[in-house]
């Protein structure tokens, strides 16, 4: 798992922290990887059954050529850490400046004793490349040293593990093939291709020697790897050092005979600006984010750390070229074939709309990349219009097996809409919309509409049947709350745009509108579907069921459950799980949380108390969502029971699946549990507000937020919170019920209680 929490990434190549050299021993436990936003094989889904419409193919993420590859001989000697002794070993993450440490001291089975310090980083500023150092300082012997540096093609991914579906499907030897490898002299060029996808990958390296004495190079390959070896004599208390620089340029970005020439002028730039330098870079970049995050917690440490390597992780994850998105387990390993879900949507676009819009935005631009892939869907599905986003892809097409628990959910249509208003919320920026925004937004709302029937013995209201809601313990349900809630604000929000459009952007409206064929009719059915919608509440129990059968269910037997039957969804047939009330994920909760200021205090508190107790928060997406609304309900000891959790669920490893990768999700959750939680901050109609409190225990805690182009900071201190406007256009904002107004510059002082 510590090559998940060391793992780095600059949204284009994520690479896990593991380590230079091969690790032998107990290897298997090790998923080593390295890792492109968006390149992928596809993998035929083997269904023994078939039905008309199933998913046939599934996008893998593929695991790319090693080019972490270094290997170390002492006279003959193979560094290893599995043999000989550890005498010193520390590794550690630097999250100013975002470069992975490894310092050792090993000794040979035959005394050679040998410091190795091991730095790597992977840069924003140039998103094709990566760079190594490597030092090593005879301590206690002088003879002969070889470094060999490799990049090696023979890479597969890596198998289920103990049938979790959670990790990714088995390629069966469709893992990359290497075509050609050019290696007469620096940089040294290997091509790779994928079997069915079609795609080519280009990797190219290049090194510069450091310090040391000088060494003979030596290049050598076979069919599937090429080394650059260095032969030195080396005394005892002499350090060499390699810089190692490698990129990857693949078909989906630059057409295949120019890829060995970028990536070779890549590293060869690298190599140009050096080491030392590309880390003064990546620091520039890293501080910038981290003064507008601005985050600290004052009194805790342990959750410090924990949120601040949760808001790293989202820097490090966000491919910022509008044709990726951010995997569940961002470029971090495997886990769910590097899959996007609706994960993006809801919990991190609200995360980058506070501190890095313009990756906000362009998340957005990748879903209107794939909108094709959506329209394609829909008609699979017998909707002659509209759009349904595929519940998990890399490339747009819909890559889940398991349509129950995958296509069914719907509502991934209205996150899409729910971002970009979200977005627009924050930044003010509705450019978006007349892009590109509307677009999406009307194309996924059509669909609703084709989707829902007005059934009688429901009074005649718009109803969607056979849908999955969020929680993923139910499924094909009639009704579910959640997503008759967000299909009617998304078919208002659609109609609303509409009008806006035709009566504020005239030609941009009717271009869109020929270009869709919309018309007013069709706006009107979108209205009145909305006003229809049949929205399930028991009056019995005041309370909002989670869909139509829900409350007819046996409750689950939680007491009888042993804990190692967690999560149930290892340890039961899904059908066993769908005929109880249990709930793996917040349904109703979330769609509180989402569309707050719908429901009254009240019911809030009523729905929680009913589906917390019956919740397993099986899924990471959970506990963020309940500490939110713990917050604003004022259950404090739940609210912090949920950040503790959320906050260090991966470094942790509290689901014990740390391994397959960070949860995204969940650590964009950790911070909207804070912000959005603790603080209360809430953006409803473009509306900034706040209802901060200091949880129990702290001293105080900080964040920063940009919103319609202004920097934000909020600091509670004690009793006290502090509002502080750094720069851009005035801003006016709630705390409590108060109306504050700050000018550039300006802060204020007020009490919490
Ligand atoms: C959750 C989904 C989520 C997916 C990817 C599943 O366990 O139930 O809501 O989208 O993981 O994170």
């Amino acid at each position: 798992m510590s090559e998940t929490i060391f793992a780095l990434s600059n949204g284009y190549i994520g690479i896990r922290g593991g380590f230079e050299e091969r690790m032998g021993g107990n290897e298997s436990r090790s998923i080593d990887g390295i890792y492109l936003n968006g390149f992928y094989e596809s993998v035929p889904i083997p269904h023994a059954e078939t039905g008309y419409g199933y998913a046939l193919n599934t996008q893998t993420m593929l695991n790319v050529t090693n080019s972490k590859l270094i290997e170390l001989y002492l006279e003959g000697e193979q560094f290893n850490l599995t043999r000989g002794t550890i005498i010193e070993y520390k590794r550690f993450l630097d999250m100013k400046n975002g470069c992975l440490h490894r310092n050792l001291v090993w000794r040979s089975p035959e005394g050679r004793e040998v410091e190795i310090k091991a730095r790597r980083v992977v840069p924003f500023a140039h998103r094709h490349l990566v760079a190594f150092e490597y030092r090593v300082k005879a301590l206690n012997f002088s003879g002969k040293v070889i470094i060999s540096s490799y990049l090696d093609g023979a890479v597969e991914n890596h198998v289920h593990e103990e049938d979790d579906p959670r990790f990714s499907a088995a390629l069966g030897g469709l893992g990359l093939k290497v075509k050609r490898i050019i290696a007469d002299e620096e940089p040294v060029i290997m091509l790779q291709e994928t079997q069915r996808s079609k795609l080519t990958l280009v990797c190219a390296m290049d090194h510069s020697l450091k310090d040391g004495p000088g060494a003979v190079k030596e290049i050598s390959r076979d069919d599937h790897s090429v080394a650059v070896n260095y032969y030195f004599d080396l005394n005892e208390g002499e350090t060499v050092g390699l810089e190692k620089y490698a990129s990857y340029y693949t078909s989906l970005d630059y057409q295949v005979a120019d890829l060995a020439g970028l990536a070779s002028e890549m590293v060869t730039r690298g190599r140009a600006i050096g080491f030392n330098v590309l880390l003064e870079e990546q620091q520039g970049h890293l501080e910038k984010l981290w003064e507008t995050a601005s985050f600290g917690i004052d009194g805790d440490t342990a959750l410090d750390q924990a949120l601040r390597f949760n808001i790293f992780h989202l820097f490090q994850a966000a491919g910022s070229n509008g044709r990726t998105g951010i995997g569940a387990k961002g470029l971090t390993s495997e886990g769910y074939d590097g899959h996007y879900f609706w994960d993006t949507e809801i919990y991190m676009i609200p995360f980058y709309a506070a501190i890095m819009p313009e990756e906000a935005r362009k998340l957005l631009e990748y879903r209107y990349s794939i909108l094709d892939s959506a329209r394609e869907r829909a008609r699979v599905l017998d909707h002659p219009r509209g759009a349904l986003y595929a519940w998990r892809t890399i490339a747009g097409e819909e890559g889940s097996s398991y349509y129950p628990a995958g296509t069914a959910q719907y509502h991934i249509n209205a996150a899409v809409a729910y971002a970009i208003n979200k977005y627009i919320e924050m930044t003010g920026d509705y450019s978006l919309v007349l892009e590109f925004g509307a677009e999406i937004i009307f194309e996924t709302a059509r669909l609703w509409k084709d989707l829902g029937a007005y059934i009688q013995r429901k009074g005649n209201r718009f109803c969607y049947n056979e849908v999955t809601g969020p929680d993923e313990y139910t499924a094909l349900v009639n009704n579910n709350f959640y997503t008759n809630l967000m299909a009617q604000w998304h078919l208002d929000y659609a109609y609303e745009t509409a009008c806006n459009l035709r009566d504020n952007y005239p030609d941009q409206y009717k271009r869109l509108a020929e270009k869709i064929d919309l018309d007013q009719k069709e706006l009107q059915a979108w209205k009145q579907a909305a006003d229809d919608m049949f929205i399930p509440f028991d009056g019995d129990l005041q309370i909002h069921p989670q869909d139509d059968g829900f409350l007819d269910k046996e409750p689950w037997d939680f007491a009888g459950t042993p804990s190692e039957r967690y999560p149930l969804l290892l340890h039961y047939h899904p059908l066993v799980i769908y005929r109880y009330q249990v709930c793996k994920q917040p349904d109703v909760i979330l769609a509180h949380f989402l569309l707050n200021d719908r429901f009254s205090l009240d019911q809030k508190c009523r729905d929680y108390n009913y589906y917390e107790p019956i919740t397993t928060h099986d899924s990471s997406l959970s506990p963020s969502i309940f500490g939110v609304m713990a917050s604003e309900l004022g259950f404090y000891e739940d609210a912090r029971w949920f950040f503790d959790l959320s906050a260090r669920l991966d470094l942790d490893n509290c689901l014990k699946d740390t391994h397959f990768g960070v949860h995204m999700a969940n650590m964009a959750g950790s911070w909207m549990n804070l912000v959005y939680g603790f603080a209360g901050m809430r953006t409803t109609g473009g509306s900034l507000s706040f209802k901060p409190y200091l949880p129990e225990g702290w001293k105080g805690y900080r964040f920063g937020v940009r919103f319609k182009g202004s920097r934000l900071k909020v600091e509670i201190k004690g009793r006290e919170a502090v509002y502080s406007l750094s720069d851009g256009e005035p801003l006016s904002f709630q705390h409590r019920d108060k109306e504050i107004f700050l000018a550039g510059g300006e802060k204020v002082v007020l009490s919490l209680d």
